[in-house]
């Protein structure tokens, strides 16, 4: 069986379900369930003994010792994080809580672990951990993108506290012998995604009415890879990646982000048709303060070495992602609880706004 953590999230959701999909080996998944857990998202899985839910904290040690020494995972899966930069700006203590401190955590138990193992477990065992390409910093719109050697410039407090856990990942492989593999990809998109990020966030608003909020003058890239393929990657690096190696992860898909927000806008206008065209609700709004201009992932690796290439086009997965959030829109109106809209005041009540 494996142990994933922050399996009831965007990705460690798909994640989990693409896995018992596809394979019957066993799931046991910790999650603190912040704001961003939902275990609406695990729904399909109800009274299969293949997933054993576990309500709790990446940081209790004595928790995830128990969990290793009660299921013996052959793999860890680790995607628990705080995931957002605009909450990170306003909040960092979480981040360098659960990121840094969480993984440290995860890191020593799994140390134990992997040193009392027969030599056949040890030589099987992996840590997988799953980061962003944003611990690279931010590209000028002529530098070639980011390949697994480009040197760490993380300019938010969510991607320092990433870059810290990268770091930290890296040592205990160096310094322990700990096996494992880390995974740097680019932005995701697809279903079960919290509407506080872009695509979900712009397709949530357009829906509602409400102005599509563009930050800074919407000329900002980014790569973007349907979260399907990013849960593919994750498989083939568990299987094949070799120990104490980086895989960056992309969908050789950059778009500036008002192009994004255009593309949404005609996606709905023709899968969900109004009397205006969702376009007259951009608006350009102050900008994220330390915004990164642009990302993009040379993917060369993973293919070359494992044999991996995203399924999706950004036409096809948008166009799926659309689908979904129009027919889940009970799955939205859950998440926008009280807590939702008391983020939404605080990130954007502050921000001037224009019509486009
Ligand atoms: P998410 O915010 O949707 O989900 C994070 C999950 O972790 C939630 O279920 C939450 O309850 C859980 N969690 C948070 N703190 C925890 C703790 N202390 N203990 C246990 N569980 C905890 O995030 P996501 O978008 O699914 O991202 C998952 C991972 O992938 C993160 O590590 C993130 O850095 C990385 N990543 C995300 C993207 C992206 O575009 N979303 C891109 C590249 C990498
Ligand atoms: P986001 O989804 O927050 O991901 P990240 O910051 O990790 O890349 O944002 C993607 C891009 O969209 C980023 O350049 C910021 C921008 N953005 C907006 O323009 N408006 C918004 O309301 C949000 C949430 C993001």
């Amino acid at each position: 069986m494996i142990l994933v953590t922050g399996g009831a999230g965007f990705i460690g959701a798909n994640f989990v379900l693409d896995w018992l999909h596809g394979c019957d080996e066993p799931v046991v998944n910790l999650d603190r369930l912040t704001y961003a857990g939902n275990p609406d998202n695990l729904a399909p899985l109800a009274g299969d003994a293949r997933h054993v839910f576990v309500h709790g904290d990446i940081c209790d040690r004595a928790l995830v010792e128990d969990l290793l020494a009660r299921h013996r995972p052959r793999a860890i899966v680790h995607f628990a994080a705080e995931s957002h930069v605009d909450r990170s700006i306003h909040g960092p203590a979480e981040f360098v809580r659960t990121n840094v401190d969480g993984t440290f955590t995860l890191l020593e138990a799994a140390r134990a672990y992997h040193a009392a193992l027969d030599g056949t477990g040890k030589a099987a065992f992996r840590f997988l951990h799953v980061s962003t390409d944003e611990v690279f910093g931010s590209l000028s719109p002529t530098d070639p993108p980011f390949s697994e050697d480009t040197p760490y410039a993380p300019n938010s407090p969510y991607s320092a506290s990433k870059a810290a856990s990268d770091h930290l990942v890296r040592a205990w492989h160096h310094t322990y012998g700990l096996p494992v593999l880390t995974g740097n990809c680019s932005n995701n998109y697809g279903p079960l995604q919290f509407p506080e990020k872009l695509i979900p966030l712009m397709i949530a608003n357009a829906l509602a009415g409400k102005p599509l909020p563009v930050y800074g003058d919407g000329r900002q890239v980014r790569d973007w890879l349907y979260v399907g393929d990013h849960c593919t990657a994750l498989r083939r690096v568990l299987e094949a990646g070799r120990p104490g190696e980086t895989y960056n992860i992309g969908g050789w898909n950059e778009k500036a982000n008002i192009d994004v927000v255009h593309t949404l806008c005609a996606l709905l206008d023709e899968l969900k048709p109004t009397d205006r065209s969702y376009k007259d609700l951009i608006a350009f709004v102050t900008d994220r303060p330390g915004h990164d201009r642009r990302y993009a992932i040379d993917a060369r690796k993973i293919e070359r070495e494992l044999g991996w290439r995203p399924a999706e086009t950004f036409e096809t997965g948008l166009r799926k992602t659309v689908q979904w959030y129009l027919d889940h829109q009970d799955w939205v109106r859950n998440v926008q609880s009280g807590a939702y809209q008391q983020w939404i005041s605080e990130n954007y009540g502050q921000r001037q706004g224009s019509p486009a």
